[in-house]
């Protein structure tokens, strides 16, 4: 496995590469990012893995500062799962200057749940994963569905610039209890962690309701918003009834997808299920 930093040192590297599936990270990798690692082998390309802490999808309230960084280990899970190419250039490296230019995707994906939550988290995870798209050129790329809007965003950005990229879906991996795989989960107290899979089981039950039928959808979102509230050390952001590819508002019919993110003490938990 070659391990570079630098761009000239990825284009060298790629350069012995021919067709190649990338799968974009921030790295601290666990079983999640994995199994989008073995989604990629199965393409039948080498495959790419890039590890960057984006600055800038992190506003100055977010954890840019103390998300974990965990180079080595990564590599060796990395080596041991059989990838072929880890980019991981440091912050001067990938914005040599200052960034002036940016992909503003459109309101109604981007200003919405993660993007109502955090202001500019979209333009900064277009601008870095175009910008990975050209240093790596490609043929395919994989996202995690645990990031659904992202997931979405990211599609619909390779669409309209007709860039070429096979995007995929990769699975959430969720442990045994339910709480899907997040290198935040890392941030929980042991007596959150045993309370935080209560997200995961308000979508279950919310998801549940809608597959019975329920079209009364602000009731469900209320019931499960309520759910969490009610039990100590939550705060609900949104839990939220969505069309499952537009993430427009939902119609009975349509396929859906239940998003939720809330806070358990100090640490923001996202997680979603499609009904
Ligand atoms: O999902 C992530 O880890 C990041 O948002 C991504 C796609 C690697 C861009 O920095």
């Amino acid at each position: 496995m070659n391990v570079v930093d630098t761009v000239r040192g990825l284009r060298a590297a790629r350069a012995k590469l021919g067709s190649v599936a990338l799968v974009p990270t921030m790295g601290n990798l666990h079983d999640g990012h994995l199994s989008l690692v073995r989604q990629a082998q199965a393409i039948g390309h080498p495959v790419a893995v890039s590890i960057f802490v984006n600055p800038l999808q992190f506003s100055p309230a977010d954890d840019f500062n103390r998300y974990p960084r965990t180079l080595e280990e990564d590599c060796e899970k990395l080596r041991l799962v059989g990838c072929d190419l880890v980019f991981a250039p440091s912050p001067e490296e990938m914005y040599p200057s200052p960034q002036s230019f940016f992909v503003q995707p459109a309101p109604a994906l981007a200003d919405d749940l993660e993007g109502r939550a955090r202001p500019g988290f979209f333009v900064g995870v277009c601008t870095v994963v175009l910008k990975l798209f050209s240093l790596v050129e490609p043929s395919d790329a994989i996202f995690g569905k645990k990031d659904y809007q992202q997931l979405l965003t990211i599609q619909e950005m390779t669409r309209q610039f007709g860039l070429g990229i096979n995007i995929h879906a990769g699975e959430t991996v969720r442990e045994a209890d339910g709480l899907a795989r997040s290198s935040r989960n890392g941030y929980l107290s042991p007596a959150e962690r045993a309370e935080a899979p209560f997200l995961y089981a308000c979508l279950k039950d919310a998801a549940e309701q809608c597959r019975r039928g329920r079209t009364d959808f602000p009731a469900i979102e209320q019931a499960a918003a309520h759910a969490l509230s009610g039990r100590s050390g939550w705060s609900p952001e949104y839990v939220v009834v969505r069309d499952r590819r537009t993430l427009g508002m939902p119609a009975a019919g349509h396929p859906m997808v239940v998003l939720a993110a809330a806070r358990l003490g100090s640490t923001r938990l996202i997680d979603n299920l499609e009904v």
